[in-house]
């Protein structure tokens, strides 16, 4: 091989117990027979159900004090902690899904998987950011070997990676990086706090008012 890889993308994993926020999550979806959740903007082009439209309230927030400390130290902050600037739930029960997207312009973004059962569900999908450099190659390759063996010789040419998550598990990674969740093919609904981390206590580069 003549070749190496001179960038890469991060994620960072945590695991935060999430039973606190499970309940009253789940308080939510239980209260209104169903879907409580519905202000999904009108814009996305999915069937999840999510309070996005009242993110900037960042209701959530208080449960991530000690994962946001954590990252910012992991980011290489020399002091001060990573800030949520915006936190919302998704709701997902069968048939329901989420559209390709990105989070800028925030810095990073993360999910923490509040009810989730890997039998049955299934995580985020992160599109590889450079595919369209390899896709090229893939194909040739893929009229000699079969695709999985195309897929074994060439790892970072992977069009998507699924992370292997748990119940509890946080994951943070580049809000560039596109991402959807596939449809549901369960009723076992699966519950998902996701926030965006605008602004980085010691940095000037952005700081989003309101
Ligand atoms: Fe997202």
């Amino acid at each position: 091989m003549n070749h190496e890889i001179m960038f890469g993308v991060p994620l960072f994993r945590y695991h935060l117990d999430s039973a606190e926020i499970k309940k009253i999550a789940e308080e939510k979806f239980t209260l209104s027979q169903g879907f409580p959740i519905d202000e999904t903007p009108g814009g996305w082009d999915c069937t999840v159900k999510s309070d996005f439209d009242n993110s900037q309230a960042n209701l959530y927030t208080k449960y991530y004090d000690g994962v946001m400390k954590q990252f910012g130290k992991d980011v290489g902050l020399e002091s001060g902690t990573a800030m949520m600037h915006e936190s919302w739930l998704n709701y997902y029960v069968k048939g329901m899904n989420q559209e390709e997207h990105d989070h800028l312009p925030s810095f990073y973004s993360g999910v923490h998987y509040i009810k989730y059962d890997p039998r049955v569900h299934e995580a985020v999908h992160f599109l590889n950011p450079l595919f369209q450099i390899y896709s090229c190659t893939y194909s040739l390759t893929s009229k000699i070997c079969r695709g999985e063996d195309a897929l074994n010789a060439h790892p970072f040419s992977r069009q998507f990676i699924i992370p292997d998550v748990k119940e509890g598990d946080v994951i943070i990674f580049p809000s560039f990086l596109r991402h959807r969740v596939n449809k549901s093919e369960t009723d076992v609904p699966r519950i998902t706090c996701s926030f965006n981390i605008n602004t980085i206590k010691g940095s000037t580069r952005r700081v989003f008012s309101q």
